[in-house]
């Protein structure tokens, strides 16, 4: 077994941006009201022809920059997203080669909002057994295109976005732990009922906008809090290292209370937490690494501090892993 560092990471938001006040125009809402209940104030919503791989190549872009790396020195490519371009083939694909990457491996990851927690773990264990020496893990998302416009309960908490990091074989191990989980008892908790191989698509289902996103927000909120918890815990056991060996958590961006709460709970102080759902909202599987790549470029983040990037989301799905930054 080799060791894993991340050498570069990247991310880019599109321009349009939706702020609490247009969103008063939609429909029957306030500043206040997702101020107070949610921490956001702002979006960054995609344009109409921009896809989710248009936002991935962008934020792959930049991490290639800040890794000093041409797209032909990586050996695999990962988008993690519930949205890619084509139902298949695989958003991954399109991107290496729209990079100028040929013939290397590409794939992409569904699992809702805690993507970016699994790609983490697989394209780390790849690295680490030596199967790839570079691997291009993309978090990629444009949920502004699956929310119903009309439900104020889901239409104001998501936004777009993506972010990339570049994963290399290193003689230092940054990989220190990680625990994953899933609970497919309930999906219709958080899902999208129409477009999948169950129910199809039919005029029925869209006029009921059954290709929208229904979420049950109290469910999900406790769900929530109780595994960002239970996993940064699981996570930090499996590293050897309790909560105060923690310099930053970076948390999944999906309510501020959700992680207020959980910062709480785990006794851990708030300063030590990434925060930007303020400017994005919840960008699903780029959140985490849209945080990360802020936090680097603010000089938050500095060799030797250990990192805990922490997740859940739709399946239900949950996640943590260790990271020591080098
Ligand atoms: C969605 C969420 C912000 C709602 O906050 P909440 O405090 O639970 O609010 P409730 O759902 O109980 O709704 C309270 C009231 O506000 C209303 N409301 C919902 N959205 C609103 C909005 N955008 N503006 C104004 N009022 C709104 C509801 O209709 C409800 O009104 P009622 O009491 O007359 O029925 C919160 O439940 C949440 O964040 N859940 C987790 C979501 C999440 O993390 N999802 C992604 C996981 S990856």
């Amino acid at each position: 077994m080799t060791g894993v560092k991340i050498a570069g990471v990247g991310h880019y938001t599109p321009d349009e941006i939706v702020d609490n006040f247009e969103l008063e125009k939609w429909f029957d809402t306030s500043d206040e009201w997702i101020t107070s209940r949610t921490g956001m104030k702002r979006r960054h919503w995609a344009r109409k022809d921009q896809s989710t791989g248009d936002l991935a190549l962008e934020a792959a872009r930049r991490a290639l920059e800040s890794a000093k790396l041409q797209a032909q020195d990586v050996d695999a490519f990962i988008v993690c997203t519930v949205y890619p371009d084509y139902l298949f083939p695989a958003t991954a694909a399109i991107v290496a080669s729209r990079l100028g990457a040929r013939d290397k491996a590409a794939f992409d990851m569904e699992i809702a909002c805690t993507g970016f927690i699994y790609g983490l773990t697989v394209a780390s264990s790849m690295v680490r057994a030596g199967v790839y020496k570079r691997v291009c893990l993309i978090g990629a998302e444009t949920l502004s295109k699956l929310v119903n416009k009309d439900d104020r309960g889901t239409a104001v908490l998501f936004g777009d976005g993506a972010g990339a990091v570049i994963l290399e074989a290193s003689e230092k191990d940054s990989f220190l732990g990680s625990d994953l989980g899933s609970d497919g008892s309930k999906p219709e908790l958080l899902f999208i009922e129409a477009g999948g191989s169950r129910n199809g698509m039919s005029h029925e289902l869209l006029d009921r906008k059954a290709d929208r996103i229904v979420m049950h927000g109290k469910e999900v909120f406790k769900f929530a809090v109780n595994k960002m918890i239970q996993a940064t815990d699981a996570a930090l056991a499996k590293a050897n290292l309790t909560k105060a060996d923690v310099d930053v958590l970076i948390p999944h961006q999906a309510n501020k209370r959700i992680i207020d709460s959980a910062m709480k709970y785990l006794g851990m102080p708030p300063e030590k937490c990434v925060v930007n759902i303020h400017e994005y909202g919840n960008t699903s599987a780029a959140s985490v690494p849209i945080a990360l790549s802020e936090a680097v470029a603010s000089g938050r983040i500095q060799p030797g501090n250990v990192i805990v990037f922490v997740g859940f989301g739709g399946g239900l799905s949950w996640g943590a892993v260790v990271w020591k930054w080098q």
